[in-house]
This record gives structure tokens, C-alpha cells and sequence, in this order.
């Protein structure tokens, strides 16, 4: 490992040794986010790294020692999927086993100690069921709640490798979505699922043997939906937070889309309360003629049973086609099926994505300030003028985290410079940190905690601009490096100190450069009225304000190289590429990267969530076509002139891949020096390992070209016509 990072320093036209290769960003361990015991004391982890030589990943367990933070191998293997903490004692788990010998495409349920692992097989599923929850009841019985994808005639659980297949494939639609994110969608909806494990001989302490009668029971059937059928998770990236057991096992609430409503142009989705046993239709809690207030009627969020399991926490926006309206607190007091809604701080001007109960009726909310996803701390009563602070810092951004007994937190985190860090905290004290991912993986030695800064200017609007600045390794300010200028994509989501295995800004930094991400105007975490400012200005405000943040650090910053500088962005990102390409920012780079971006905003409706377009755009495409021709890229090449590399991908739904075939046919035309790189089986992100190696190695020798530090461009293998 470390022979390879002197031969690849050797090359390097800085000089400067690289703490940080590609192969070691995507192989390194990947560690999910800790999953607290019921005590408190310890936490179970999974790890998944990539070997180079097998190619192929492996997934280990541990557990954490939240005393210590001793980190030890946990007693099972990559077999368990997921594993919740439910049982006799405090080291009880139930967890899910991928295999199955009866059943093919099944999963199977196994009970155990972490302690004194002697595990004992409880339920096979006949599906590859998932986000699995549970409580174990007064009678020692426990009842779970899992979730898979259900037949659309009858409701009862999906297994692709059992159901026959049709004898075509066409697929006929009556209404939108076609497709969505990176699948077309079929008959089958996700659904919720409750079962129960049946304690024999039970008694107080609940240590009977447990037995599974098969049967598990669809919590969404029923539900009378006039336009969208039900469907949790919400699909493509709801899991196992989108429900909640209450901790007597009787009800589960749970987040649907609204049944009422096109689920392509409205993001409207409601919390509903069904019994466990299944035994009454799911009611909503909020939504139309619901006791919530008439103004919230957007996207809800994160359903929590409070301990006592009378109240009900959970977040929702007002905007009901606005996915970046702020989300506002909520507690539902609960009796039976019945709910009454009250907001919690309703004028906080935050966003809360996720939150859990505390001592003493405290909700811990998760919410962004200044692009670092912070926790804070909200009485589930306080009125609307409560002012919450934040009691982690800028310096961590929150992955996920547990309430611990005595009322501090276990903190799952990252930042630019540690895939994963586990703290504790409790609110008003310093944090404790247990475990911090670049301290021991070999792979992130010599990443600091100094490589990333930021620095704030005024823009032409008054408003405060913020830029987070990636450093590389043996960085010295006296030298002047090369600059990566990143925007992010969105527009609305903050790009900050934060580790990603998709854009690395420390990785980018390796390569020889100064990497600096703006949060420019239409940002969130700023402020809601500053997220707001982006709309119908896709091309104005932010685009001014990268003018000023490039001219800010050419006068400023002198170890930046602004007259050798690269610009790079993905989505919204690389619509800004294509934007800047057609205007004057375009000609102040060498060159330019695209991944997955519009050329045509005209062409806006080739995407699925309508939504989006339709808010940013201020209106629909024949209503306000002037709108979708304000900030229209197409309309400008032929001001075409920065090199460009190109990445887009065939299963990439959102913007479609003939936007990018459009773009590099245009630019090869106009003689422009040009990529493009294409992956049949990637969406909108490059997720497989393989080819996000390739992504980076052809991604990095353009920039590296195009800024002098490679001699050539690489040749092998170009596809030749
Ligand atoms: C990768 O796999 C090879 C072949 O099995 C093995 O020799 C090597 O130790 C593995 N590397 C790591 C980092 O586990
Ligand atoms: C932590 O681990 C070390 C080494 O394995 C051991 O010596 C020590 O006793 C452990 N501490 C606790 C509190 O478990
Ligand atoms: C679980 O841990 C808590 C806190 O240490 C303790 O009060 C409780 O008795 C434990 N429960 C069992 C069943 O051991
Ligand atoms: C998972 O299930 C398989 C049988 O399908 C079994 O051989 C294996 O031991 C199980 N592993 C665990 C950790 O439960
Ligand atoms: C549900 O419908 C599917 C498709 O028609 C069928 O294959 C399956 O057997 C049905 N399941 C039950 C439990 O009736
Ligand atoms: C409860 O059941 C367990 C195991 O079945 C047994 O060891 C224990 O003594 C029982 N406790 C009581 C209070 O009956
Ligand atoms: C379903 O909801 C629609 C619209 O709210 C209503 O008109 C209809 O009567 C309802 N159907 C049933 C069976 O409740
Ligand atoms: C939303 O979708 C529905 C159903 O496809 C359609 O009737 C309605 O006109 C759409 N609304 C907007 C604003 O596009
Ligand atoms: C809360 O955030 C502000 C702004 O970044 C920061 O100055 C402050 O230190 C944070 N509070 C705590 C307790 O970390
Ligand atoms: C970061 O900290 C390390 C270790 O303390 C130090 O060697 C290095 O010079 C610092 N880098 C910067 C950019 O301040
Ligand atoms: C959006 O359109 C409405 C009228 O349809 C108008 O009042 C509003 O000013 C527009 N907003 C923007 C940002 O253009
Ligand atoms: C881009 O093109 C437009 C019209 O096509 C022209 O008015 C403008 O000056 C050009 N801008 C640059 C920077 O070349």
C-alpha cells in the first residue's frame, strides 16, 4: 500500500505525497451507522471492503464498547443482513438471515445473544423481506414489522424468483410515473408487513421459546386510494424510518404518498396508525380532514413513537409540490387509532431530516445549519417562538444517532477527512470521540482534520456566501496549486465537509489542487428564504454568485491558481457546466466536467418527479414556457468553446441520457475537445466500484491535462469508429 503511494507521488507535478488514491477511497471500509443496545453499553456495526485482487466486497460485524470504545468482532458473519436489539435481556437480538434453505428468494428470522452467540432459527419468510423492527410485549411475544414489495390483486408478499413470468414484456400506462429514479415502475408497491413470534411458556421476563405461526399480515391493504396506491417505504430511498412499532407492539405508524393525489406532481405524503394484527384499515393523521393544520399538506417524515408510546413525533413541509420547503415539527397525542396534532417550534427556520425522544419529553432533532447536519435539542411542547440550538458543531456532519439512558448521544458522523467517526456527546458538554475511521484504516492514513476550510463573501444581494475549500495533502500556503472549482448538484442540497465515495473533494484535492464547493444562492441549511431564491433563477443568482465567489478568491486567496483552474459538477452541477459553458465563467477554465446534466430545460419533462420542474420553473412548460427558455444552455452553444468530459448514463431517469449524447454531438461538431464516458447499467450516481474507478481515472487524467500536471490524455481504451 504504501510502496504504491511513493510511485504514484513520484508523478505527482506538486510534489506533494498523496494521502488519498482512488483504489484506497473506494476499497476502504464503508461502516453503516451504530445501532444502540436497549442499555446503552454497546453498539453493533457493519463494514463492507473491497478487495482489488478478488474484486469483490466483503461485510464483517462489530461491536462497539460505548465506555471504551473498544471496537470487537461481532460473532456472525455477511449471512446477517440486519439485526435489532429485542429479547430477554439487554444483549437480545433478532435478526435477519439473506439465506434461506426452504424458501428461494426467502429470508429467515434468528434469535440470539451477542454475548454468548448460540443462535436458534425462529421464522422463515417466503420473501427477501427487509427493515425489520420489533418489541417484545407484556406476554413475551414479538411482534415485527418488515416490509417488501407486494402483489397489486392481492396484497400478500412478492418473490421475484417464485412468480411466473409474463409472457411479454411490454408495460402500458394510464397516468405518470412511467419511471422513476433508475426503474421503470411495475405492477408491485413495497409494503408493510406485521407478523408475530409467539412466545411459548412465556412469562414476565418474556424468556419463553418463540414460534412463528407463517403468517404476516399487509398493514397497507385497504386503504382507499383514489389516485396513488399506497406504498411504504416510499420509494427510491424510504426505509426502515419511514414506520415505527409503538413500544406496547399494538399500532405501527408508517409515511405513504397521498392516496389522492398524482404521485409524479405533488409531494404530499401522509403518517397513518393501522393495528398491528392488522385488524382495521390504516387512518391518517395528517392530511385532508385530519386534526393537523390545514397548512401542512407537503411531504412528511420520520414517524416516532414517544417511550410511553402515547405521543407521536414526526416533521412535515407545507408546500404540497415543494420537496425543499423547510419541514416543521409535529406531535400527535395518540389514543387508539385516534390522534390529535400539535406543531412543536413552528417558527424554527430549519429543516429537521430525522429525530428521536429524549428525557423528559426532549425531542433530538437532526437539521443542517450552514451545510454540516447538526442535533438539537426541542421540548415536544415548545411553542412557536422556540429557538433551538444546535449542540454539535461545524466540524462533524451527523450520519445518524441514538439517545443513550442518561441522556447524551451516540453520534454516527463523517467529514471531509473521516469516512466514519463514533462520539459520544450530551448536549451542553464537549464531545467524546470513540472511534475516528481515519486513525485506523489504512487506506485514510495521513488525512487531517486542517484539509478543509472555508471562507465566507457578500454577494451583490447582500447575502452571505459560504465556500468550503478542500486542501491537499503537505499542503503549503506559500505555493499556488491548481483550482477544482466544484458546484454542487440540487440546486438545493449543501455540499460540506462531509465524506462521499462518489464526489471525494479530499480525493479530488490528491490530485494536485486547491477543490472549492460554493453554497450558492437556492442552498439549503442557509436559511429557508435563501433555498427559496432559486426559484425560476436556475441561471441568475447562482450563477452570479460563482462569478463573484471565482473573482473573490483570484484577489484573495494566493495560493489559488485561478488562471489554471478546472470546473466540474454533477445534476444541477453540470447544468451550471453547460450554462457556464455558453457565458462569460465558462472561458476562465481550462476545462470543464458534466456528469448527468441538462442541456435542455425546455426538454425539462423527459424526467419522472414533475414536481420539481414545475416549482423551479415557476409553472408548467405550456403555461410558462418563458420560464423553461429563461435558463436554457441550449440556447447558447454556440459560445461553446471550454474542453468538456462528459459522463452520463443510460438508467439515469431523472435527466436522461439523450441530454448528454446531445451535448458531446453538439461540442464534437463545433470541434471542441471532448469526452464522453458511458455506463448501460449506471443511473444517475456511479455506484459500482468497478466503474467509479474508471470514472475517476478518466476524469482525473482530463483535469490533470488540461491544468499541466499529465503529459497525455489517455488513449487506452478510446472507443475508435
Ligand atoms: C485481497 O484478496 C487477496 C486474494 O484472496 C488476498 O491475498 C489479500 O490479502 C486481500 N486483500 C485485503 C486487503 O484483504
Ligand atoms: C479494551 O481493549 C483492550 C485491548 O483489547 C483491553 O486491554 C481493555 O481491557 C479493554 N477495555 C475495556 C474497558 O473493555
Ligand atoms: C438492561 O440494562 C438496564 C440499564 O443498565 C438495566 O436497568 C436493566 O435491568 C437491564 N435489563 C436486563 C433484562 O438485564
Ligand atoms: C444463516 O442461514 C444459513 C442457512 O440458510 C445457516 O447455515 C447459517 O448458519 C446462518 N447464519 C447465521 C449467522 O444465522
Ligand atoms: C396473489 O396474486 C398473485 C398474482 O395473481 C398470485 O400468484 C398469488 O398466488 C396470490 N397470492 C395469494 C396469497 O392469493
Ligand atoms: C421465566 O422463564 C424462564 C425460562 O423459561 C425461567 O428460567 C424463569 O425462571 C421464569 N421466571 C419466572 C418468574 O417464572
Ligand atoms: C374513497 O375516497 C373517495 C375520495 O375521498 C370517496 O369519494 C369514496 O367514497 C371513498 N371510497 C370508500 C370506499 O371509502
Ligand atoms: C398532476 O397529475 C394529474 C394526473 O396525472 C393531472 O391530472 C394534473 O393535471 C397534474 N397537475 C399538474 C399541475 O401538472
Ligand atoms: C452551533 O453552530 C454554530 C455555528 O456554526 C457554532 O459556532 C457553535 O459552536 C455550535 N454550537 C455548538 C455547541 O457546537
Ligand atoms: C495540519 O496538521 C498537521 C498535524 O498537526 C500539520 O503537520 C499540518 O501542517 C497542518 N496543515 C495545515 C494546512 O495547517
Ligand atoms: C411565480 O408565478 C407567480 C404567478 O404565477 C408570481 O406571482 C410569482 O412572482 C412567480 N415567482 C417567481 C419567482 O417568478
Ligand atoms: C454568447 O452568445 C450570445 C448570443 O448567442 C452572445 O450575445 C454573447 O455575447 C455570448 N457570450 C459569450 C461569453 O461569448
Amino acid at each position: 500500500m504504501a510502496l504504491r503511494k511513493i510511485v504514484l507521488a513520484a508523478s505527482a507535478v506538486m510534489g506533494s505525497a498523496w494521502a488519498l488514491s482512488t483504489e484506497d477511497m473506494l476499497a476502504a471500509p464503508r461502516r453503516s451507522t451504530a445501532n444502540v443496545n436497549p442499555s446503552g453499553e454497546i453498539a453493533l456495526f457493519s463494514s463492507t471492503r473491497y478487495n482489488w485482487t478478488t474484486h469483490k466486497s466483503k461485510t464483517t460485524w462489530h461491536i462497539l464498547d460505548i465506555a471504551s470504545g473498544n471496537i470487537t468482532d461481532a460473532p456472525f458473519d455477511s449471512a446477517v443482513s440486519e439485526v435489532v436489539w429485542v429479547g430477554p435481556v439487554n444483549t437480545s437480538i433478532l435478526y435477519i438471515n439473506e439465506t434461506n434453505e426452504e424458501v428461494p428468494g426467502g429470508v429467515t428470522l434468528w434469535t440470539a445473544d451477542v454475548r454468548d452467540f448460540a443462535p436458534t432459527l425462529v421464522a422463515s419468510l417466503n420473501a427477501p423481506f427487509a427493515g425489520l423492527k420489533a418489541v417484545q410485549t407484556k406476554s413475551g411475544n414479538i411482534n415485527f414489522v418488515v416490509n417488501t414489495k407486494a402483489y397489486w390483486n392481492n396484497g400478500s408478499a412478492y418473490n421475484e424468483e417464485l412468480a411466473s413470468k409474463p409472457l411479454s414484456s411490454g408495460g402500458l400506462y394510464d397516468n405518470t410515473f412511467v419511471r422513476h429514479w433508475n426503474e421503470y415502475i411495475t405492477h408491485e408497491r413495497f409494503s408493510i408487513f406485521s407478523g408475530v413470534l409467539t412466545a411459548e411458556k412465556a412469562n414476565a421476563t418474556g424468556s419463553g421459546k418463540l414460534s412463528f405461526n407463517g403468517k404476516v399480515k399487509n398493514l397497507l391493504w385497504g386503504i382507499n386510494a383514489t389516485v396513488t396506491r399506497p406504498e411504504t417505504p416510499v420509494q427510491p430511498f424510504g426505509d426502515q424510518g419511514d414506520y415505527d412499532i409503538s413500544p406496547d407492539g399494538k399500532t405501527v405508524a408508517f409515511l405513504t404518498k397521498s392516496p389522492h393525489l398524482s404521485k409524479a406532481n405533488y409531494t404530499a405524503s401522509y403518517i397513518y396508525l393501522v393495528p398491528h394484527d392488522g385488524s382495521e384499515v390504516a387512518v391518517p393523521v395528517n392530511g385532508p380532514n385530519t386534526s393537523a393544520p390545514k397548512t401542512a399538506q407537503g411531504a412528511s417524515g420520520y414517524p416516532r413513537w414517544s417511550p410511553d408510546g402515547t405521543k407521536l413525533a414526526y416533521g412535515q413541509q407545507d408546500g404540497i409540490y415543494y420537496e425543499s420547503d423547510r419541514f416543521k415539527l409535529y406531535v400527535a397525542t395518540v389514543d387508539g387509532l385516534k390522534s390529535e396534532v400539535k406543531s412543536v417550534a413552528e417558527d424554527w427556520d430549519s429543516t429537521p431530516s430525522g429525530l428521536a425522544w429524549g428525557p423528559e419529553g426532549h425531542l433530538y432533532v437532526a437539521s443542517e445549519l450552514n451545510a454540516m447536519n447538526r442535533l438539537w435539542v426541542v421540548p415536544y411542547e415548545a411553542e412557536a417562538s422556540y429557538k433551538p440550538e444546535n449542540f454539535t458543531g461545524e466540524d462533524t456532519y451527523v450520519s445518524d444517532f441514538s439517545v443513550l439512558p442518561d441522556g447524551s448521544v451516540l453520534v454516527s458522523a463523517a467529514s471531509g477527512w473521516t469516512s466514519r467517526m463514533f462520539y459520544v456527546q450530551k448536549p451542553g458538554s464537549d464531545k467524546k470521540v470513540l472511534f475516528t475511521a481515519n486513525e485506523v484504516d489504512p487506506e485514510l492514513a495521513g488525512l487531517q482534520e486542517n484539509s478543509t476550510t472555508y471562507f465566507w463573501f457578500q454577494n451583490k444581494d447582500g447575502d452571505n456566501i459560504q465556500t468550503f475549500v478542500f486542501l491537499p495533502t503537505d499542503f503549503d500556503p506559500a505555493k499556488k496549486y491548481p483550482l477544482a472549482f466544484i458546484v454542487h448538484g440540487g440546486p438545493q442540497v449543501a455540499q460540506g465537509d462531509n465524506w462521499s465515495t462518489r464526489w471525494n473533494l479530499r480525493l479530488w484535492a490528491d490530485q494536485g489542487f486547491v477543490v472549492t464547493t460554493v453554497q450558492f444562492t437556492g442552498t439549503p441549511s442557509y436559511g429557508q428564504e435563501f433555498t427559496d431564491k432559486i426559484a425560476n433563477n436556475w441561471g441568475g443568482t447562482p450563477y452570479t454568485d460563482l462569478e463573484e465567489a471565482f473573482e473573490y478568491m483570484r484577489k484573495n486567496i494566493p495560493y489559488i491558481d485561478t488562471d489554471n483552474a478546472i470546473a466540474a459538477g454533477a445534476s444541477y452541477g453540470a447544468f451550471m457546466m453547460n450554462w457556464i459553458q455558453g457565458h462569460a465563467l465558462g472561458k476562465k477554465f481550462k476545462a470543464i466536467v458534466s456528469h448527468d446534466g441538462k442541456l435542455s430545460q425546455r426538454g425539462a419533462y423527459a424526467t419522472e418527479e414533475l414536481w420539481f420542474i414545475q416549482k423551479d420553473q415557476n409553472g408548467t412548460v405550456w403555461d410558462n414556457p418563458e420560464n423553461y427558455a429563461l435558463w436554457d444552455p441550449l440556447d447558447y452553444v454556440g459560445n461553446f468553446t471550454t474542453p468538456q468530459f462528459i459522463v452520463h448514463n443510460d438508467l439515469d431517469y431523472r435527466v436522461v441520457v439523450s441530454d448528454g449524447v446531445m451535448l458531446f454531438n453538439i461540442l464534437q461538431s463545433r470541434g471542441v475537445p471532448s469526452r464522453f464516458l458511458h455506463f448501460p447499467d449506471e443511473g444517475h450516481w456511479v455506484l459500482n466500484r468497478e466503474n467509479s474507478l474508471l470514472w475517476h481515472k478518466y476524469i482525473f487524467n482530463w483535469i490533470r491535462y488540461y491544468t499541466g500536471q499529465d503529459k497525455e490524455l489517455i488513449q487506452d481504451p478510446v472507443i475508435k469508429q
